[in-house]
């Protein structure tokens, strides 16, 4: 558990999943908001019920921003149980602890709550239906918060990469140092979304709310999209990653071949197209992300950098 000095005027910040791929993210981007305990799974397991209720006791947070979760898409279908213990039980546990402090819980899901039957970007009122376990989890746990009740924001996100974790940009990168050819899906379409556009939008909605620019909780609280904007499929998406990471990197590009997701079994299946609508979001807080082309320079380029 990593812990910042409390004072008395600023908010204390609960980071679950601290770790993470947007949790570190956030870290980051909420240092010197308020004093902020990061926890990653060395010191709260999340699928122990009691651990989890005891962190927040522990924590006495004013906010709780829940960047943990089950990620493993394929994993899940041999490990339903755990995945729900992380994906639903616990965020119920946080949104009911939040609710009995008066907190700000900020909780994260997942485009693949959607069947991907449509062709234009789903709405937060269009029907769920999870084609997978790990997208039934996370409608669970959606459900679960909603169910509490209290302050809370659920930001439904998709395609989530960045500069650390495991990501589709990173294994792109290290795939093409081992091979001179590669095959990507072509016919599954989303919106790729970095970690630091996450932190950076979920920082500013979290200020604008304590600052009472949104108004009263009844007109925030809710499920929002929160996307980086426009949509690619992951084919095209490895094109734009190697367009400029030969010049960035100094990463060969390899040949890539588009390929049908029939031709790439996977134990989970996948929805075809996931593209979620934003308007909610920038009708609520004005908040846009970049889209996507322009996040991913964004990455690379802090890549580069860390080189
Ligand atoms: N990644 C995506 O493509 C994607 C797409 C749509 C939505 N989302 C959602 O966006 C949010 C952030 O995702 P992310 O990509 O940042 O996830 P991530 O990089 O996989 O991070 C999740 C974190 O949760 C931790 N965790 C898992 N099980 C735990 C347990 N039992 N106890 C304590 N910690 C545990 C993980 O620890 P370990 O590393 O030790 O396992 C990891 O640090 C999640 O709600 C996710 O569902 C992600």
């Amino acid at each position: 558990m990593s812990e910042s000095p409390t004072t008395a005027t600023n908010p204390r910040i609960l980071i679950v999943g601290n770790a993470g791929q947007l949790g570190r993210e956030l870290e980051k981007i909420f240092l010197g908001f308020g004093p902020i305990v990061g926890v990653d799974r060395e010191s709260v397991d999340l699928a122990d019920a009691g651990q989890t209720r005891d962190l927040v006791h522990r924590a006495e947070p004013d906010i709780i921003l829940n960047a943990a979760a089950y990620t493993a898409v394929d994993r899940a279908e041999s490990e339903r149980d755990l995945a729900y213990a992380i994906n639903e039980q616990a965020p119920r546990i946080l949104a009911e602890e939040a609710l009995r402090r008066n907190a700000l819980f900020v909780h994260y899901s997942t485009d693949y709550i959607f069947d991907g039957g449509k062709t234009s970007p789903w709405l937060e009122s269009d029907p769920p239906n999870p084609l997978n376990v790990y997208g039934a989890s996370k409608l669970a746990g959606e459900q679960a918060v909603e169910g509490v009740g209290g302050k809370f924001l659920i930001f439904r996100t998709s395609w989530v990469y960045g500069p650390h974790g495991q990501n589709f940009l990173l294994t792109m990168l290290r795939l093409a140092r081992e091979r001179d050819r590669l095959s990507i899906v072509d016919d599954q379409i989303g919106g790729p979304t970095t970690s630091i556009e996450l932190a950076r939008a979920t920082h500013s909605i979290v200020t604008g709310i304590l600052a009472g620019r949104f108004g009263a909780p009844e007109d925030w609280i809710g499920l929002y999209h929160m996307t980086c904007g426009g949509s690619v499929s992951w084919f095209g998406f490895a094109q734009a990653i190697f367009a400029r990471a030969a010049e960035l990197l100094a990463v060969k590009p390899p040949t890539l071949t588009p390929i049908a997701t029939q031709d790439y079994p996977t134990p989970a299946a996948r929805p075809r197209y996931s593209v979620l609508s934003n308007s909610k979001l920038q009708a609520r807080f004005a908040e846009k992300l970049l889209p996507w082309e322009a996040a991913l320079e964004e990455t690379l380029q802090a890549l580069r950098i860390a080189k």
